[in-house]
């Protein structure tokens, strides 16, 4: 059968080598003393807090299971705009914002909304694979630019302005970025939204670690700077609902029919269960909960990251938000005799049975020396894991 080459475009996913080999091995060692520890998953350890299940279950029971409409429940709507008055101080009207089936459908829609073939768009190296493929499946050419730690591993505005060509349509930014958790600097950001403006270009912000920010010189929407920033969001993270496959985009108002459209077409809309147990997701009772979580976020960073630092596995920038550590692992597979980090994840998984996630998937620029550790793992967990890798050490 003849593949598109759109379809063909898509890189495989690497890292699902490494997590099925972990899996493999982690049936093999479960029942000794050293079971596999995870931290190679980019997903949260909580799950959805008592409200949210309930206001799931309430909505199944009363048999509200239709189709809502494309652009998501009314009610959730306004709940998101008022999280993004009460939590930042921003004015965001409830017409802008489309409720998707996560933050992946969100990136679709942009993306099919804005790039005509052959365009390009600029991402930092490293950033969330996906990402550039949401822009190959629109026809688009995602153009990774190397950053270094000095730039928090983002695009600055200077670089925006070098790698600006006539077939660049905008920029696809990630604030806390995936694999390294650092943020774009508020001011750079603005300069950045300034260069792509001038340029007539767009700027999309994936903004799915923001709940999950550490730093509140970091810790402020985009939406902020203004109204054209189209930002991409997600119950997934700060709100522990990955599988619950509900996101978000806010857009400007004069999008809104666009975005509708193809929404209307393409998913008809997102899960109905799911938009009505979210709603639970902006109660008192429920924030707390999640505010509590964040702080344990916090807590394993605080003590993980120095942990890291001693081992060798250095962290070149202290991540502000997320649950990632991107660790310079070169020094330490030298004195293991490995090469790179994707046999250093093997090394890792093989003798010490902790899972991580080699660069690769990544980018290219330097992602053969940077392996990315998750801390959605608890306490006990990560202190087991940093002793098992000090014995690897010795
Ligand atoms: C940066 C980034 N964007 C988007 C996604 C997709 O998230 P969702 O579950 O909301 O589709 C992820 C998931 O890991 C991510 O890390």
């Amino acid at each position: 059968m003849r593949i598109s080459a759109r379809a063909e475009r898509i890189e495989p996913f690497y890292v699902m080598e490494v997590a099925k080999a972990a899996g493999t091995l982690a049936r093999e060692v479960a029942h000794t003393d050293r079971p596999m520890i995870f931290l190679n998953i980019g997903e949260p350890d909580f799950t959805a807090p008592p409200l949210v299940q309930e206001a799931a279950a309430r909505a199944m029971r009363a048999g509200a299971t239709q189709y809502t409409q494309a652009t998501g429940l009314d009610a959730l709507r306004e709940r998101i705009s008022g999280w993004y008055a009460q939590r930042f101080g921003v004015d965001v009207s409830a017409r802008r914002i489309v409720v998707t089936a996560g933050a992946s459908a969100a990136l679709q829609l942009a993306c099919l909304a804005l790039i005509e073939a052959g365009d390009e768009v600029l991402m930092p190296d490293p950033s969330y694979p996906c990402n550039r493929h949401f822009v190959s499946a629109a026809d688009g050419k995602a153009v990774l630019v190397p950053t270094t730690a000095e730039e928090r591993f983002q695009l600055t505005a200077a670089k925006v302005e070098a790698h600006w060509t006539a077939k660049t349509r905008g920029v696809l930014l990630a604030s806390p970025s995936n694999p390294t958790g650092t943020s774009i600097a508020p001011d750079e950001l603005r300069r950045i939204h300034e260069v792509v403006s001038q340029r007539g270009g767009v700027t999309l912000i994936d903004e799915i670690y923001l709940g999950l920010s550490h730093d509140d010189a970091f810790g402020q929407t985009a939406l902020a700077i203004d109204d054209n920033v189209i930002s991409i969001n997600s119950f997934s993270k700060y709100f522990n609902m990955t599988g619950w496959r509900l996101g978000w985009l806010v857009v400007p108002e004069a999008l809104v029919p666009v975005i509708e459209r193809l929404a209307q077409n393409l998913f008809i809309c997102a899960s109905t269960i799911s938009q009505y147990a979210a709603l639970a997701c902006f109660e008192a009772e429920s924030i707390v909960e999640y505010e509590r979580r964040r702080a344990e976020f916090k807590a394993r960073r605080d003590w993980f990251i120095p942990e890291l630092n001693a081992l060798g596995l250095t962290v070149p920038v202290l991540p502000d938000g997320a649950f990632y550590a991107w660790a310079d692992c070169s020094d330490f597979a030298r004195r293991l005799g490995v090469d790179g980090s994707w046999d250093f994840a093997f090394e890792t998984m093989k003798r010490a049975h902790v899972a991580v996630t080699p660069g690769r998937d990544f980018g290219t620029a330097e992602t053969g020396r940077f392996i990315r550790f998750s801390t959605a793992s608890s306490m006990a967990q990560l202190q087991e894991a940093i002793a098992r890798l000090k014995v690897m050490a010795a």
